[in-house]
């Protein structure tokens, strides 16, 4: 039985008193939300938000970290800093890391490694472009950033593992996939776990969905067999739109 798990990505909003706002609203609404539930502000946020979220049934995520550990790394953020903040989760791998910062399929699996080494929970997200869908090629690509995305992930790792399939042209646009065509993917990922972990082990991994879910449509998508929670990026800005999806059905 998988327990459905509620992502909100903040990604670059939010001040501190606004984030501390936010955060205090979803705590009190969410006290007795069902499901699992994350929220990963910047990595200026997390020092403030990571006290309101602490001892609560929400997680403090990041929405990234560097590949290597400490060193000479002028701007980015380690996994030795997150864990020092209180942060348990890690989102790695998505769209926007990928397409705009060039991030590739090795890099976003040697952040994977590190972040399993270190004992963070690691999101890794997958999607196809629209043209990659239009060409037919959406499952190919999902298979091939899953494969390598876990590269090298031993199954006794795979439980510090959750993947969010986040079709591109589905980001911030307001197209959502269809619950059918989204749990069409999702049931390909849960194969290609069941090919190289077995079937308990594709049986067990939460995939979340993400791309344009709101309130109106998070029940449909999570009502499908292979869709186990969301991943949500604007709809998170706010208590009200985020807490009616994080306590769907
Ligand atoms: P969206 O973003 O909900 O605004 O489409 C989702 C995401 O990028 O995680």
């Amino acid at each position: 039985m998988r327990n459905y798990y509620i992502a909100g990505n903040w990604k670059m909003h939010k001040t501190r008193a606004e984030a501390a706002a936010l955060a205090g609203e979803l705590v009190s609404g969410l006290k007795d939300g069902k499901h699992k539930y994350l929220v990963a502000p910047s990595f200026t946020l997390l020092e403030t938000v990571a006290p309101l979220v602490k001892g609560t049934n929400i997680r403090l995520g990041a929405q990234n970290m560097a590949a290597e550990e400490q060193g000479a790394h002028t701007g980015e953020t380690s996994v030795l800093q997150l864990k020092d903040l209180g942060v348990q989760t890690v989102i790695l791998g998505h769209s926007e890391r990928r397409h705009l910062y060039k991030e590739d399929d090795a890099l976003i699996n040697k952040k994977v490694k590190l972040a399993l080494q270190h004992g963070l929970e690691a999101i890794l997200c997958i999607g196809e472009l629209l043209e990659e869908r239009e060409a037919g090629k959406a499952e190919a690509v999902c298979e091939r950033q899953t494969v390598k995305g876990l590269e090298g992930i031993p199954a006794s790792s795979l439980s510090g593992i959750v993947l969010a399939y986040e079709p591109v042209w589905a980001i911030g646009t307001g197209k959502t996939a269809t619950p059918e065509d989204a749990d069409a993917i999702h049931a390909c990922v849960r194969n290609v776990i069941a090919k190289l972990y077995g079937q308990a082990e594709a049986d067990k991994i939460i995939i979340q969905y993400g791309g344009s879910v709101k309130a109106d449509n998070a029940a449909r998508l999570m009502s499908k067999e292979n869709i186990d929670g969301a991943l949500v990026g604007g709809a998170a800005l706010k208590a009200e739109s985020f807490v009616p999806i994080a306590k769907f059905g």
